[in-house]
């Protein structure tokens, strides 16, 4: 076999034919890269609005502006938000609507000073694998936004998850870029039904305690194919009206002036026509780079636009035509998504409706992972059975970070509460404490069932700076692995509920307990969701979006003090395939009341060209009683001659519903292309040709099904 691998069409030059088609159809004479040209990607991004019409109205404000007034333009107004919302600088008056800006990730933040329903985070939304569950949850949450008095959603959060101490672990949705990739993506479809979205945080933020200075360096080819993927899916697929930069700095320069990222590969590769903006408040730090780099909105306030700003003009560090170029992107932004034809409306009534009241309980049913049973669950309910429920989370509004994504629900139903109202005709006794008191004991040990909720809080894990930072281990907190240890002691049938935003460390605990499922942070109606969930009204089917290590040396280290790091091709999953080593929990792994069984893999074409669609057919059957739903996921094995590649990827996964005794048949698709891995030298997307392998099954370590194909030119 050869070993010289055959470029592939680079993704960037195919980017750019379709802008020159685009450029033909619509019969215009100049088609240049200024900023005032019209793209595929800015036809795109222009929606229903005819972008040479939206261009030509841009051309008209930007002639009656000052200097002043455009610098002034590049920035937010104020730290805080006002009138419920953080405000970008606007001159109605003018033609510049501004933007109004709220978080979030898991619902509207209450940084604006309202209500809004609590999704579960956007980890559990990652455990659901639910694309189009999680549109919907991206448009209602964009309803609500509005609702708000708010038209600019700061979500999602899709950074990876490349070390499960993380303080935002719980924002985003995994550890794998296809797998965020096409969550973020369908967030984001569905909220710019209504509003913008701004894509966070562009690139490889992934560190909370040292998030404002930490560089971190990675090769070209590691941002390419692991740290970048998912976020050029939600420029290019999605879309996005808006990316926020991160606070660190990449390969020693700032993510708000780093030129690599935002002029090569955002603007020229991808053809991002939408906004850049930076993140809050230490997220700038020099005007002429950050403009060079093509930095367009300083957020919240001034620091180096606005006065800064003009300052560079007049001393001729920066030419106005600069400042126009991003106005452009600024006010394309406001007009294409009619920022200044259809305001937001407050409006109450729109809020905490039963209808994303019933979505947000429906999200967490889904994302609940069942990690061990040994026949506990589901509990059935007789009269007689008497349950007992412990634990310091049990009677907790456990919703997640009190960081930036803080939500702010009207009313929070806790596991006790849903619990409680499920649980009849069986009675569920409530101890509260850390079962020192004799009575207490008693009361456990009589229990027929002793359900026990331990895990983390707001307190051990979130946003750096303003809330928790990163956590230090994986343990449960101490006092939770005492009363879990204690209940364990006085009962041989304990189920656990964890809740939290990332991996946790089971390994002391989950031989003496008889059932454990994952919760996360389930939202406002999380409650309902795990009581459904243990007493079998939901058979449950989220699957882990990370690898769950045995241990936390298994993974690569964690470094959240240095402010220099090094990230690489490998972690999660991927890096204990590599070593391998065998992970508790492996990357998609989640039981299920149903039993599942794989009978065949088949692939249309054994032989396919880098054009290519890799076509499967897997066929699935529910072996058990009950309805079920199975997560089915397929992993390729590239050849690894020519450069090393993962032992493999995550490639595709479907969601799928099967009957008690039925079968299905999934069909799953993966183009070619999206195998290539980043040639350095080249500087270019290559394809190895020769065999690749193509697996399915449940999860990354159950994949019972092989099927090979030959990749030539
Ligand atoms: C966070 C962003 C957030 C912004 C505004 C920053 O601290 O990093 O994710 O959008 O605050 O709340």
């Amino acid at each position: 076999m050869s070993n010289r691998a055959p470029s592939l069409l680079p993704f960037p030059l195919a980017s750019v034919r379709l802008a020159l088609v685009a450029c033909v159809a619509l019969s215009l004479a100049a088609c240049s890269s200024d900023s005032r040209s019209v793209t595929h990607a800015a036809v795109a991004y222009c929606r229903d609005h005819d972008v040479r019409e939206v261009d030509d109205r841009i051309d008209e404000v930007l002639a009656g502006l000052s200097l002043e007034e455009k610098a002034n333009l590049m920035r937010g107004t104020f730290p805080l938000p006002r009138q419920g919302a953080w405000q970008a600088s606007m001159l109605p008056a003018k033609g510049f609507p501004g933007f109004h800006m709220l978080d979030g990730p898991r619902g509207v933040s209450r940084l604006g000073g309202a209500t809004g329903t609590a999704f579960p985070v956007g980890m559990a939304r990652g455990a659901t694998w639910d694309t189009e569950l999680e549109a919907e949850v991206g448009e209602a949450i964009a309803l609500e936004l509005r609702a708000r008095g708010a038209d600019t959603l700061l979500a999602p959060t899709v950074n990876l998850l490349q070390h499960p101490l993380w303080g935002r672990a719980q924002e985003t949705y995994g550890e794998d870029s296809f797998h965020v990739g096409a969550l973020g993506t369908a967030f984001v479809e569905g909220a710019q039904e209504h509003v913008l979205c701004v894509v966070k945080h562009f690139a490889v933020n992934n560190i909370e305690n040292t998030r404002l200075e930490v560089d971190v360096t990675v090769s070209e080819r590691a941002l390419r194919e692991v740290f970048l993927p998912h976020f050029q899916r939600i420029v290019t697929e999605a879309n996005v009206a808006g990316v926020m930069t991160a606070y660190n700095s990449v390969n020693g320069e700032y993510c708000s002036q780093n030129d690599h990222l935002l002029k090569d590969i955002l603007r020229g590769e991808w053809n991002f026509a939408g906004v850049v903006m930076s993140d809050w408040l230490w997220g700038t730090h020099e005007t002429v780079p950050a403009i060079e780099a093509g930095l367009d909105l300083e957020m919240p306030t001034a620091e180096i636009y606005g006065a800064a700003l003009v300052a560079a003009v007049e001393a001729g560090d920066v030419r106005e035509a600069q400042l126009d170029t991003a106005l452009r992107r600024i006010l394309r932004a406001q007009y294409c998504y009619s920022l200044d034809t259809e305001p937001a409306v407050l409006d109450d009534d729109a809020v905490e409706t039963p209808a994303t009241l019933a979505l947000a309980q429906r999200v967490a049913e889904e994302s609940i992972v069942l990690l061990k049973n040994d026949g506990a669950l589901p509990i059935q309910r007789a009269a007689g059975l008497d349950i007992v429920l412990v634990g310091p989370l049990a009677d907790v509004e456990n919703i997640g970070d009190q960081g930036s994504s803080a939500v702010l629900p009207t009313d929070v139903v806790t596991a006790l509460e849903g619990l409680m109202a499920a649980a009849a005709p069986a009675t569920l006794t409530y101890v509260d404490g850390d079962l020192s008191d004799t009575e207490d004991q008693m009361t456990v040990s009589s229990a027929d069932v002793v359900i026990v909720v331990v895990g983390l809080d707001t307190n051990s894990e979130g946003e750096g700076n303003i809330a928790a930072g990163d956590r230090s281990s994986l343990a449960l907190p101490a006092e939770h692995a005492d009363l879990l240890d204690t209940a364990t002691e006085l009962s041989d049938n304990v189920v656990v509920v964890l809740e939290g935003g990332s991996v946790l460390d089971v390994g002391p605990f989950v031989d003496s307990v008889e059932a454990m499922i994952m919760a996360w942070y389930p939202g406002s109606q999380g409650g309902h969701a795990i009581a459904r969930v243990l007493f079998g009204e939901v058979n449950p089917s989220g699957r882990l979006p990370m690898a769950w290590p045995a241990a936390l040396a298994d993974l690569p280290v964690f470094d959240s003090v240095s402010t220099e790091v090094t990230q690489g091709l490998f972690h999660g999953q991927r890096h204990l395939d590599r070593a391998g080593v065998q992970a508790r929990y492996p990357l998609g792994y989640g039981l299920s009341y149903s039993t599942f069984v794989y009978d065949s893999l088949t692939l249309e074409d054994t032989q396919l060209s880098p054009d290519g669609t890799i076509v499967a057919n897997v066929v699935v059957r529910n072996t058990s009683d009950v309805i079920g739903t199975e997560v089915v996921q397929l992993y390729v094995r590239a050849p690894g001659e020519v450069v090393e590649r993962a032992v493999r990827d995550l490639r595709a996964f479907a969601r799928v519903e099967i009957p008690a005794g039925g079968t299905r048949t999934v069909e799953l698709r993966v183009s070619v292309a999206s195998l290539a891995y980043y040639d350095e030298a080249a500087a270019d997307w290559a394809l190895e040709p020769g065999t690749y392998s193509v697996d399915v099954g449940a999860n990354a370590m159950d994949l019972t099904h092989t099927s090979t194909f030959m990749l030539t030119n």
